[in-house]
């Protein structure tokens, strides 16, 4: 049996919304706990549902009642402190399993190439059931940054680059594309990323916040690529030989478990 998938989503992977209007909400990420949890660059999380109930960040096929990114659990300290982020999280009215806000700390682009990566959102997600997909909702303005999105992670070509101004709201197959944020200047980035079950839910959701799934990408110069690409590049030769140093066979990079 096969996965209840979006088509929606299928074409290319993504889905970007209607805009949110991030300004008439208080600023409830910056009153929520915070642990350490580096994936992708130099993060931190703040888990409203995790596997547990509790402020971890742990896979939830790990440990006790291993599952697959379902079923989150609401954790009662953090949704008292952020009541307004749960309710958009739960507007979509999709299955949650993790939903937490990301805090990312400035990464510059040959930086984010590294970091791309997919999740390992559908392990021991049974058959027949829905795929899971993962939203963006970014906090802050971030005017200059952008979500890096492709299907082969080395390729340019198949890069799409999605703005994230305050109110940006993304849908992304996160384990079919390849992804990660670049963010220039000073100040960290904060998002919301939700994990949600595909179905007729998301699906309604998704069409009434106008999802599209074609973009024009944030325009950069070909220099900037380029140079992306060398880093990229001398950061994937580094750590293959750092492997190599340590007796460690070189393999594709491991899907992320965050
Ligand atoms: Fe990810």
């Amino acid at each position: 049996m096969a996965y209840i998938k979006s088509a929606l989503l299928e074409e290319t992977g993504y889905v970007v919304l209607d805009r949110y209007d991030q300004s008439q909400d208080p600023q409830e990420w910056l009153d929520i706990e915070y642990v350490d949890w580096k994936s992708s660059g130099d993060t931190r999380f703040a888990p409203l549902a995790s596997k547990t109930g509790t402020v971890e960040c742990g896979g939830f096929w790990t440990g006790d009642n291993p599952r697959t990114d379902k079923g989150g659990l609401w954790i009662e300290s953090q949704v008292a402190k952020a009541p307004r982020l749960v309710a958009r999280a739960k507007e979509a009215g999709a299955e949650i399993g993790r939903c937490r806000v990301i805090e990312l700390q400035p990464t510059p682009y040959g930086e984010t190439l590294y970091n791309l990566h997919q999740d390992d959102n559908n392990r021991l997600n049974p058959d027949g059931t829905g795929w899971v997909v993962r939203s963006f909702f970014n906090l802050t303005d971030d005017k200059d940054s952008f979500f890096v999105l492709r299907e082969n992670r080395t390729d340019p070509s198949t890069e799409t680059r999605i703005a994230l101004p305050a109110g940006a709201q993304l849908v992304i197959d996160t384990q079919r594309l390849w992804h990660a944020t670049y963010h220039p200047g000073t100040e960290p980035r904060y998002c919301l990323i939700t994990s949600w079950t595909s179905g007729p839910e998301l699906d309604a959701y998704m069409a009434k916040l106008g999802g599209v799934n074609r973009v024009e990408s944030v325009p950069v110069t070909d220099e900037f690529i380029a140079e992306g690409q060398r880093i990229q590049a001398e950061k994937d030769a580094a750590r293959a030989a750092a492997l190599a140093a340590r007796g460690q066979q070189v393999s594709a990079p491991v899907m992320s478990e965050a």
